[in-house]
């Protein structure tokens, strides 16, 4: 009888969520570590890497690309505490801090959003319509420093820029 984890393979690469760069970054994780079961946790912790948290489409992907349970998959990432399940804010702006990003300004671009709207990474506004979270590498090092706003990137983007963007997102 063929191993769950062998019929994932059979079967082919689950597809990927959507066309974001990140997902590809998750896959070559899960892809690193013969996308065995027991690569949960460093796939998570690409997931995070890229995107700040772990949401459920994140959950789901990681869990097919290595063949474990989606309830697996929520088991550790409600386990450890250096996993952050969805951030609660109506709307979230992701500033990545990786290497390229960080050494174009990306410090410049958190401080702007910590003045404006009174908020550090991993927080969200009072009114719960806007959280802040950073990332290691959105993969799109080309436009640093890039952010990413409800699913949207945003490339070298200046702080006002970035503060214009997330205002319209707020009030349309
Ligand atoms: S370091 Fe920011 S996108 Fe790669």
């Amino acid at each position: 009888m063929l191993a769950l984890h062998s019929m994932q393979t059979y079967l082919g690469q689950p597809q990927l969520p959507s066309g974001d760069k990140r997902w590809k970054m998750v896959e070559a994780t899960a892809r690193r570590h013969g996308r065995e079961p027991n690569a949960l946790i460093e796939t998570l912790h690409t997931v995070q890497e890229c995107f700040g948290y772990l949401d459920e489409t994140a959950l789901r992907f990681a869990a097919s690309l290595l063949g474990v349970p989606l309830s697996r998959a929520y088991g550790v990432a409600t386990f450890y505490h250096f996993f952050t399940l969805k951030p609660k804010g109506k709307h979230t702006c992701v500033v990545c801090t990786g290497t390229a990003c960080y050494i174009k300004e990306a410090p410049a671009l958190l401080a702007a959003i910590e003045k404006t709207h009174g908020i550090k990474p991993g927080e969200t506004t009072p009114d719960g319509e806007l959280s802040l979270v950073t990332a290691r590498c959105l993969g799109s090092c080309g436009l640093a420093p890039a952010a990413v706003l409800d699913n949207v990137v945003v490339g070298k983007v200046a702080p006002a820029g970035l503060l214009a963007r997330v205002a319209k997102g707020l009030h349309p």
